[in-house]
């Protein structure tokens, strides 16, 4: 049975892309729905998705990375690997950027994502073939107060994207990445209003993005065999 993973399928984001990926392939690839500590949203999307199942894991640990991995290899062999899990918090301004809220960041948006990219790589290569899609963010080519840290996660989550799809490309695995915009889920759920204005004035369409438009170019990526090592932004002209 071939299986796409999707991490963070629990959040608003991973959960488009997990029911996007089990509707558009028919049911021909079998979904494994990572969460962390939503376990209430992981069980309402398996009785959502036929052909799926839910592993819990904390993927900034090497164990919680080894669980999933795990988990997947017992059910079948791994096919698409989507990166979405993240967090955006700390959110602290530059000079107020702390060493605690720097791991945090860094372990759950970049270490997280690199390994299991490295892992689910060597799975893939065995047979020489399968799609990594990691899911980056428009703020890692724009500044906003507080996310600097973020945005340094994203950005070489990016770089990661290109290398891995440089040295991976000959072994019959696409690794791409897609960039949203600001997309109305649970983490820009408490931006205040005021805020919201200001930042749809910053967006060419004026408005956030739903999960489904990121769900849609994820599929794309997934399907179109000749992308690899691009960055597509999904973002309503927000990095113009
Ligand atoms: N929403 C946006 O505007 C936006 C814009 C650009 C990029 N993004 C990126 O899109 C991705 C999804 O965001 P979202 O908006 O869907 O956020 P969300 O609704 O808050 O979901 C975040 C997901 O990440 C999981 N997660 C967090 N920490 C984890 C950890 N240590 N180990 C394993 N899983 C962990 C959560 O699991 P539990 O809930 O089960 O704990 C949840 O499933 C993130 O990478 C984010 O940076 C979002």
């Amino acid at each position: 049975m071939d299986i796409a993973v999707v991490t963070g399928a629990s959040g608003g984001i991973g959960a488009a892309i997990a029911k996007a990926i089990a509707e558009k392939s028919e049911g021909q690839l079998a979904v494994c729905l990572h969460y962390n500590g939503n376990r209430q949203a992981a069980e309402a999307l398996v009785n959502e998705i036929p052909n799926s199942f839910a592993v819990q894991a904390n993927l900034s640990t090497a164990e919680g990375r080894k669980t999933l991995l795990d988990a997947v290899l017992s059910k079948g062999t791994p096919f698409c690997l989507i990166n979405n899990a993240g967090i955006d918090r700390p959110h602290e301004p530059a000079l107020m950027v702390s060493e605690e809220g720097f791991d945090k960041l860094i372990a759950t948006n970049l270490k997280a994502p690199l390994f299991l990219m490295r892992d689910f790589a060597k799975e893939m290569a065995r047979n020489e073939s399968g799609v990594i899609v990691n899911i980056s963010s428009v703020l890692a080519r724009r500044a906003v107060v507080g996310s600097a840290v973020y945005r340094a996660t994203k950005a070489a989550l990016e770089a990661l994207t290109l290398q891995f799809a440089a040295e991976l490309g000959p072994k019959g695995i696409r690794v791409v990445a897609v960039a949203p915009g600001f997309i109305e889920t649970a983490m820009t759920a408490e931006i205040p209003e005021e805020q919201r204005s200001g930042i749809k004035d910053d967006v060419a369409l004026g408005s956030f993005g739903a999960p489904e438009a990121i769900a849609e170019t994820v599929w794309h990526a997934i399907e179109n065999q000749y992308l690899t090592g691009a960055v597509i932004a999904v973002d309503g002209g927000m990095a113009l």
